[in-house]
């Protein structure tokens, strides 16, 4: 309990610019809730489901992060201010996983089972953001503050937008979507457009050929006069 107690401290310390000594470390609302969900999530793991909603819900209540007692949570995780968390029952997150407020891992309600994300090593989900389904979001990846989830997310991706979507990778920036949604091209018109200028072009050197046959009649006339 010690060593957990120690280890939740250095991962505050070690993730906030913002704090100045061990002891603000009790102040935050991650620090207790991460020692109530290890509590809680013990006894869901011992199927004591009542005793262990209990703690958890208590906890939300005081910290404004409400984790599932059967989400599976790795090392390092940290959740920066906290407020309106809401980490689902079947969410896995691997390891140094960061939160910031306003974060839901949730389900769409349309699935069930497995309805939560997994969340895999390093990722950064940023303040409002919503992730939901049972899909990956990739190693390393970055959810950007006020995005909404909805699909995979390859590893090392940074996604932002609603919904979701890809604009870095391996920190190579993504190609942008330049089509012109109100100025579609017309294949069609295109081909008719194309049509019409090879019948003037055969238009217009048929009146030539006609030119040149006549211009010639003309000249053999003369040379039998
Ligand atoms: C997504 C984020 C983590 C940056 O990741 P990154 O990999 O460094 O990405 P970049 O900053 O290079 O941004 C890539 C593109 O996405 C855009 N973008 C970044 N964050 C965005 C967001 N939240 N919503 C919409 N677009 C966003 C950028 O403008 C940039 O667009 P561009 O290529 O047209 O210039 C960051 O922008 C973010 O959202 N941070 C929020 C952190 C937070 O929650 N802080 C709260 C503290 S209390």
């Amino acid at each position: 309990m010690i060593t957990r107690l120690k280890n939740e401290i250095a991962i505050v310390k070690e993730r906030d610019p913002a704090i100045h000594s061990a002891a603000e470390v009790f102040l935050y609302p991650s620090f207790k809730a991460m020692i109530n969900y290890r509590i809680a999530h013990r006894l869901y793991e011992k199927k004591h489901y009542f005793l262990a909603r209990f703690i958890s819900q208590r906890s939300a209540r005081k910290t404004g992060i409400e984790i599932h007692p059967g989400a599976k949570i790795g090392k390092g995780f940290f959740i920066d201010h906290g407020t309106g968390v809401v980490i689902g029952e079947t969410t896995e997150i691997g390891d140094n996983v960061t939160l910031y407020q306003g974060v839901t891992l949730g389900g769409t309600g349309k699935e069930s089972g497995k309805r939560h994300p997994t969340v895999c090593d390093n990722v950064m989900i940023s303040a409002g953001a919503k992730v939901l389904g049972s899909f990956t979001i990739g190693e390393g990846s970055k959810i950007g503050a006020g995005s909404v989830v909805l699909e995979e997310v390859p590893p090392h991706s940074t996604v932002v937008g609603v919904p979701g979507h890809v604009v870095k990778r391996e920190d190579v920036s993504m190609p942008r979507e330049t089509l012109d949604q109100t100025d579609l091209p017309d294949p069609v018109q295109e081909d008719i457009t194309m049509l019409k200028r090879e019948n003037t072009e055969l238009t217009d050197r048929l009146l030539t050929l006609e030119e040149e046959i006549r211009h010639l009649k003309k000249q053999l006339e003369k040379k039998e006069d």
